[in-house]
């Protein structure tokens, strides 16, 4: 078979790209860490609550103004419903669901995440400035899923 010279050179140009997209690709995803944050962790949905850290849910004080915050969001709500931090606090949240998907945004930051049973979900955020923050979910989850808050206030 024949193949025309000027075909040869744009199917190995052809090639040559498709094989540095994959390269730049694969970096990003992986040597860089641009994989999502959260995620990594399993849990079995049907023993959330047996389940440390989410059997005591709430506010784990891990170092000066640091803390973990272990939520569980439900059908149709989260606990803890309140949680109050000092200004200035850094907060690793760490949340998962024990029936269905739920969203998980604190309105106003850029704390926003997707509740999957079966993962738990984490994410930092430092809190500089004294204010009320109201938690929703933004996934649509059944019949109360409007009424699904929490607040978070920082005093
Ligand atoms: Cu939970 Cu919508």
């Amino acid at each position: 078979m024949h193949v025309h010279k000027l075909e040869k050179i744009w199917l190995t140009f052809g090639g040559l790209m498709l094989a540095a997209f994959l390269v730049v690709l694969t970096i990003n995803a992986f040597a860089m860490g641009n994989t999502p944050p959260s995620d990594l962790q399993q849990i079995d949905p049907t023993k959330v609550d047996q389940t440390p850290p989410f059997d005591k849910p709430g506010l784990v004080k891990i170092s000066e103004n640091e803390y973990d915050l272990n939520m569980i969001g439900y059908a149709f709500g989260y606990t803890p419903a309140l949680v109050e931090i000092p200004k200035g606090a850094t907060v690793h949240f760490h949340v998962t669901s024990r029936d269905v998907m739920h969203g998980f945004e604190v309105a106003g930051t850029d704390v926003n995440m997707m509740l999957t049973p079966g993962l738990v979900n984490s994410v930092t955020k430092t809190f500089n400035d004294v204010g009320s923050f109201l938690i929703l979910c933004n996934e649509y989850c059944g019949t109360g899923h409007q009424i699904m808050a929490a607040h978070l206030v920082v005093k």
